[in-house]
């Protein structure tokens, strides 16, 4: 019995090699259809600045927001490859920080630049030039401005969709006493990653997130920019935010539609619903609830709490999944928190399967989206690519990052071969620095 179960749910959340070729040319479709400026699931937006050279120096206040945490650091690039990181400080996001308004968001984030720089008594009273890394599909109008498109993961603060997040970032730092700090440049979290890896490593041509959301950035050829306006040379390149996670040609199960049905922006961020941490916990307890419901694990216990949504986090499906005991107790200790009160061995393996089930289907989506960027820069994948990575999923999930690359093997046989994989911890607040350097050229 169980093994049917297992069976059918392997089968609804299995990307075949084909299925992956498949993604991979409806992305090729997609991006073209976004750099020129037609209707396309991916937004493709320029994020005026190219890699760096390496030789970037000084030193810088660095933001970083888009996840569940606020982070300021102080950034020092010494101009041979090397950054330092004499001081960062993490503030923990609220619901009302992220869900109320632009004065509530913004006055956070000023408010904690003021703490950092109070307790760190970094650049305190002298000019700082700071970057700030908004994780977050942004329309760049240049290197420091650019209006939010629209929110993601969670975050729905009135009055940000539209306006310049520079300005109202510099309005707040006014209000508390911080004019003397100069926001000089603004970046996705992607963008950051990159620069921040290939500040040192010239091969570096891909930063992806795979954390509470999922995205990557790439640099593209301005003669292939279509919906371009502004002058450029043709064989310059300019990195694009590729805004991955609203990819929406994806093969998907009935419990990816009741969970996209369920959030605040359905039809949207459809591989991000699918990939990212926000949501691989609801993917998984979503499926555990509906065997439980048609009472093929647990029978006879209500379980009323594992019903809700949000009751499975990303980290208690990585927790499970890393579950080597015996008896697989830390499994057992994850559903009695979410009110299963006993469960017998043999369900605990079928829960552990069903979250290896999910977490797999992510790994090979994210593999297949690095391989249809690359192989649009590099057809025949003829040079080395280093894809920079960051994000919780990557870092911390049992086996993720293995059953990427085994992934891409599949799809790019021996070729696969040109790729390397690293991660790239704090690279988003790194590369807003270098790209403060770079703007203040
Ligand atoms: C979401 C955002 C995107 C960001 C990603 C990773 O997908 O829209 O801008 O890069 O999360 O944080």
């Amino acid at each position: 019995m169980k093994t049917g179960i297992l069976k059918d749910l392997e089968k609804a959340f299995n990307i075949s090699p084909d299925e992956m070729k498949r993604v991979i040319r409806d992305f090729h479709l997609e991006m073209e259809k976004g750099l020129s400026g037609k209707k396309s699931s991916l937004k493709m937006l320029p994020a005026y600045i190219d890699r760096p050279t390496g030789g970037e120096k000084g030193s810088f206040i660095a933001l970083d927001l888009g996840g569940t945490n606020f982070r300021v650091l102080e950034i020092r690039l010494h101009g041979n490859g090397r950054i330092m990181m004499p001081a960062v400080m993490k503030f923990a996001l609220r619901k009302q920080d992220i869900t109320k308004d632009a004065g509530a968001l913004f006055g956070f984030l000023a408010s904690s630049v003021k703490t950092f720089l109070r307790k760190t008594a970094h650049g305190a009273c002298r000019d700082v030039n700071l970057g700030f890394t908004f994780s977050f599909p942004i329309d760049q109008k240049g290197i420091a401005s650019g209006s939010l498109v629209t929110w993601t993961k969670g975050f729905e603060a009135a009055g940000v969709i539209g306006h310049d997040v520079v300005s109202l970032l510099k309005c707040a730092l006014a209000k508390e006493g911080l004019a003397h700090i100069h926001v000089t440049a603004l970046a996705n979290d992607t963008v950051g990653t990159l620069m921040a890896r290939s500040y040192g490593d010239r091969s570096c041509d891909v930063g992806v997130i795979i954390g509470t959301g999922t995205n990557a950035c790439y640099p593209e050829k301005m003669s292939k920019v279509k919906k371009w306006k502004g002058a450029a040379a043709p064989e310059s390149e300019m990195i694009i935010n590729i805004e991955w996670g609203n990819f929406n040609k994806l093969k998907k199960t009935l419990y990816d539609r009741q969970l996209d049905a369920s959030t605040d922006n359905p039809g949207k961020q459809i591989l991000e619903k699918m990939v990212s941490g926000m949501y691989l916990g609801e993917v998984a307890r979503r499926v555990i609830a509906d065997l439980g419901r048609r009472q093929l694990i647990f029978p006879g216990q209500a379980f009323r709490k594992i019903k809700a949504a949000g009751t499975v986090r990303s980290e208690d499906v990585s927790a499970i999944e890393g579950d080597g005991s015996a008896s697989l107790s830390a499994t057992g200790a994850v559903l009695r928190r979410c009110g299963v009160k006993s469960s017998s061995r043999a369900e605990r393996a079928l829960v552990k399967n069903v979250c290896a089930i999910v977490s797999r289907r992510a790994a090979r989506i994210s593999a297949a989206a690095m391989a249809a960027v690359i192989t649009k820069m590099d057809q025949k994948l003829q040079r080395k690519h280093t894809i920079a990575v960051d994000g919780s999923v990557y870092e911390k999930h049992p086996g993720f990052s293995r059953n990427i690359e085994k992934a891409l093997k599949e799809v790019l046989g021996s070729k696969a071969g040109k790729i390397k994989l690293v991660l790239s911890k704090d690279g988003s607040g790194k590369g807003a620095a270098i790209i403060a350097a770079v703007a203040s050229k």
